[in-house]
Parts: structure tokens; sequence; C-alpha cells
């Protein structure tokens, strides 16, 4: 039964690190994984690169439904692969350009209901990590645990910086910050789906805390879920 398989919920704003702390833990518990923002991603690339304009929400929203894209994962700490059309655009995803075309399209309704069916259908068992924006208000509300991370838009810019440091993207570090309060402004002010914590969520601050202490964290809280 693919409704009963447990959900863990990890949401919050960009560079939080929510992505790293889902790949930990999907592999910690042996569950799947669902990077949402990598559908909103890959909707705007694929709009993008099939000319469709990213003001027709009518037109994005087909590209949404009909994504023809692929998650493969990889072996110990190997990133997850993301094929579209059977191309590796693992490396395009992740860019600035693409991260912001995200945010346009990720503020339209009938593209946020095109992904919706997609995103429960990673709901299987032995459980499913889900990562993004509203995973524990929208698209699963009944989640035994729901986690929202939260930290400083400086601390998350300098995370990104690093980040793209290592990739060989050079961007200079005031211009992450404004994009990142660009992005929580659009993200937190959109009417649909907006990015905000579930009333059930538990909110943990990573701006002082280390990747692992954040795991150990939602580790004990999944733990004390499961105590009788
Ligand atoms: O997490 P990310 O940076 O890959 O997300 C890319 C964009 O998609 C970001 O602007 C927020 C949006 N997004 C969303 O609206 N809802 C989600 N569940 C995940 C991402």
């Amino acid at each position: 039964m693919t409704d009963s398989a447990p959900v863990i919920t990890i949401d919050g704003p960009s560079g939080v690190g929510k992505g790293t702390l889902t790949v930990s833990l999907a592999r910690h518990l042996g569950w799947h994984l669902l990077d949402s923002g990598a559908l909103y991603r890959l909707t705007a690339l694929k709009a993008d690169s099939s000319g469709i304009d990213l003001a027709d929400e009518t037109a994005v929203a087909a590209a949404a439904r009909s994504l023809p894209a692929e998650f493969v994962t990889g072996a110990a700490n190997e990133p997850v692969r993301v094929l579209m059309d059977g191309q590796d655009v693992t490396e395009r995803l992740r860019t600035e350009a693409c991260g912001h075309m995200a945010s346009t399209v990720a503020a339209y309704p009938q593209v946020r209901e095109a992904l919706l069916q997609r995103q429960r259908d990673f709901r299987q068992a032995p459980g499913l990590v889900a990562d993004g924006r509203d995973m524990g208000t929208t698209v699963f509300p009944g989640a035994p645990l729901k986690i929202f991370l939260t930290a400083s838009a400086a601390v998350r810019a300098e995370r990104r910086y690093e980040q793209l440091k290592r990739q060989g993207e050079s961007v200079k570090l005031s211009h992450l910050l404004k994009e990142i309060e660009a992005r929580d402004a659009r993200d937190m002010g959109r009417s649909e789906s907006p990015l905000k914590p579930a009333e059930d969520a538990i909110q943990i601050d990573t701006s002082a805390l280390g990747i692992p202490e954040v795991f150990n964290l939602v580790i004990a809280h999944w733990q004390g879920k499961r105590l009788p």
C-alpha cells in the first residue's frame, strides 16, 4: 500500500540545507527520495528549451504535465542524476539561471496542479523523504513527521557561494544575497502553496548547526514518533 508508506517532509527556503539532509536521511532509512524543486527546475528547463514563453502559464503547465524526466540514484556518495529526454541535465538544473526560471514557473497554479500527482506517486514503501517548500502543507499533509528548516539569508548566501565556487561558477556574494532575498519573497508571497511551515511542523534553525547535528535531530524526532 503506497498510501500507508511513511513520509518525512523537509521544507524550507533556498540554501537552507534541505537537499543534503534529505539525501542523508533517505540513505540512512533506505527510503525513496523526492527532490520536488528538481521538478520545477525541469519544467522551466523543458519550457525554455522548447521555445515556450515562460509568461504563458497554460503552455508551461502542458510542459510540466508531459515532463520526460527520470531520476537515477547513484552509488553511496554519488548525487542523484536527473535525465530529461534521456540527456543528463543534473548540472544545468543547478545553475542560478535555472533556479530563477523555476521560481517563476513555480508561482503558476496550473503548474503546481500539473505536478501534484507526480509528486505523490513518489510515496512508495518502505517510505519517502520529500524535499521542497509545500511538502508538509499541500503535497503530503498527512505526513507523520514534518520538518521546516530555517537559516538567515546571509548564512544561506554564503553556503550557496561556496557551493557554486566548487562547481566552478563565479558569482558575487552580494548578488547571491539579493537573489536569495528576492526568491524568498517570491516563494513566500505567492498565493498558491506559499512557503510556510505546516502547523504541525518541527522548526529547526540550521544557521549555527552542521549537517550531522541536523541529521541527528531529525532521526531523534523520527524515533520519538515511533515509540509506543
Ligand atoms: O529547491 P529548489 O531551489 O530546487 O527549488 C527551485 C524553485 O522551485 C524555487 O524557487 C522554489 C520552487 N519550489 C516550489 O515552489 N515548491 C517546491 N515544492 C519545491 C520548489
